[in-house]
């Protein structure tokens, strides 16, 4: 009822094309897909949501899954928005059918999950769960008996708490070998029905907010840049941002001993991506803008395609940035299949001409000023998170950038998104035209680079549902799909109608 009547609020007074507005159900309103269908992509382009395990499942200490540092984290009073915990979330857990029957519905042909680590190994390491393996067996084989092709990823920020205490996770080198033992496990387990593999998502992000400004788990950093009791916000990301490399190539290189040839599949990680404009064209802006991309993107992308970090960086970082051993090089370069590439937003850069601060950090290396305006004109529009800008064209410029600078991998688009404010009404909910404009112009640039050559495969929509946002809790909603959190009831925004008819499949 309530949909119904936000339907007739959407055919008075949406900006969108409207042909059916005697239409009861929202699939029949024409939206405007602005050109856009599968037959704008090429052959074997796959479009899809995205997810992670703790956002999303629910089932948070059931059957018999262990702690993440996030299980523990959000406890901690004042963390997270209201209180949010991922223990219930959108208890995909139990309704994982549901959630691929409405893929299916929407056209979608990929899912991309995470598999909880300590859902599978509670400690890390040693005792198996079998009731966490038949869960993520479940949810596979409902996916494929649907027709949705499984994309896996092994790491989605929920490092086993136990190991945490035991050696302080990934700063300890005991890490790389914890996480190849239970990614082999994922590969002999799973591997005969996934193919398409992925080690971390957004590693960097790990790094920079885990221990840097300990905004997120384990939350370590140093005193002024945070309210953390320990660590060290000018070594610890650049020693985390080590292991965790090591860890995602210690994978690669087992998968692909062991288990590539034979499963025919491919694996690769996903890194968060920000596009970083010069604000004027005076060199030391420009300069500034590419020690930031420099910081960000080549982080990841330099030691994965050329086997060592950035010039700038071991210029700036010195003695502070580890080095990678003859052998290690040798594992590290060349280790990724594919490129995901998770991009929201981008920001001017210029230079701030800071004098060295007196304690070190990540941030401060980069030596770059951050401003959303020019001239007093916004970037673009603000969604509901205070760091996402809509400004489309950044994405066009980051994946050509990648192209150029990086040999022009294979690269999937594996999250991009917008969020909404988590107290909207139903009817505002649904009525989700800002979103619909944002995905419109965001894949309208990804088809513009895929057109100028580069080599983009895929496309992964965050999220399908509205879930748990970390920090801002359930004050934040990125779905497709509304989600009434008192009901766990599921409602297709005008959005998910929007790429169901954009990936409709034609006839032949
Ligand atoms: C969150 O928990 C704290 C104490 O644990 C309580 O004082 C506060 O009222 C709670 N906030 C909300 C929004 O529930
Ligand atoms: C800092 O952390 C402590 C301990 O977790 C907490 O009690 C305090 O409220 C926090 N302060 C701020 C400003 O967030
Ligand atoms: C949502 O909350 C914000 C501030 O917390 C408030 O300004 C806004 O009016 C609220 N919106 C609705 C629909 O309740």
């Amino acid at each position: 009822m309530r949909v119904q009547m936000s339907l007739l609020v959407f055919c008075v007074v949406g900006s969108i094309v409207c042909s059916q507005c005697v239409a009861e159900q929202p699939e029949t309103v024409k939206l405007d897909t602005g050109g856009l269908s599968r037959e704008s992509f090429p052959k074997g382009f796959v479009f899809g949501t995205a997810a992670s395990a703790y956002q999303v499942e629910g089932m948070a200490s059931g059957d018999g899954r262990g702690p993440s540092i996030w299980d523990v984290f959000v406890k901690k009073p004042g963390i997270v928005a209201n209180n949010g915990t991922g223990d219930v979330t959108v208890d995909q857990y139990h309704r994982y059918k549901e959630d691929v029957d409405l893929m299916v519905k929407l056209n979608m042909d990929t899912y991309r999950f995470s598999i909880s680590w300590t859902r599978i190994f509670p400690d890390g390491t040693g005792k198996v769960n079998w009731k966490g393996v038949a869960y993520y067996n479940r949810l596979i084989n409902y996916l494929l008996e649907k027709g949705i092709t499984p994309y896996a990823n092994l790491n989605h920020y929920d490092f086993p708490y136990t190991l945490e205490k035991k050696y302080t996770g990934w700063l300890s080198y005991q890490s790389v070998k914890d996480f190849t033992e239970f990614a082999d496990f994922c590969f002999k387990t799973y591997g005969d029905r996934v193919k398409n593999w992925m080690t971390f998502n957004e590693p960097r992000v790990v790094a920079a907010l885990g221990y840097d400004t300990g905004f997120f788990a384990p939350g370590r950093c140093s005193k002024p840049y945070g309210n953390c009791s320990e660590g060290n916000s000018g070594t610890e990301p650049y020693m985390v941002t080590h292991h965790l490399i090591l860890a995602h190539a210690s994978a690669v290189q087992r998968y692909r001993e062991k288990y590539q040839q034979k499963q025919k599949g491919r694996i690769g990680i996903l890194l968060d991506f920000v596009w970083y404009e010069p604000l004027t064209r005076a060199k030391a802006d420009q300069y500034a803008a590419q020690r930031a991309v420099d910081f960000h993107i080549g982080w990841f992308m330099h030691p994965l395609v050329y086997g060592e970090y950035p010039k700038t960086m071991q210029e700036i970082v010195g003695n502070r940035l580890p080095k990678f051993t003859k052998e290690e090089v040798k594992m590290v370069k060349g280790s990724t299949d594919f490129v995901g590439i998770n991009q929201y937003t981008t920001y001017y850069i210029y230079d701030p001409h800071q004098s060295k601060p007196k304690v070190l950090s990540y941030q401060l290396d980069w030596n770059a000023g951050f401003t959303y305006a020019k001239n007093g004109k916004s970037i673009g529009p603000r969604a509901y998170s205070p760091w996402l800008y809509n400004v489309p064209w950044g994405l066009y410029k980051a994946l050509m950038y990648v192209k150029e600078r990086y040999g022009n991998p294979t690269v999937i688009l594996s999250e991009n998104g917008m969020d909404d404010p988590g107290n909207v009404t139903l009817a505002q909910g649904l009525h989700d035209t800002t979103r619909i404009n944002y995905y419109k112009s965001y894949i309208t640039q990804m088809k513009k680079a895929i057109d100028n050559g580069a080599n983009v495969v895929g496309y992964f929509a965050w999220s399908l549902l509205d879930n748990f946002e970390w920090r801002l809790g359930y004050t934040s909603r990125f779905g497709i799909v509304y989600v009434d959190y008192s009901t766990l009831k599921r409602y297709p925004k005008m959005s998910a109608y929007w790429f169901k008819q954009m990936l409709t499949r034609k006839k032949n």
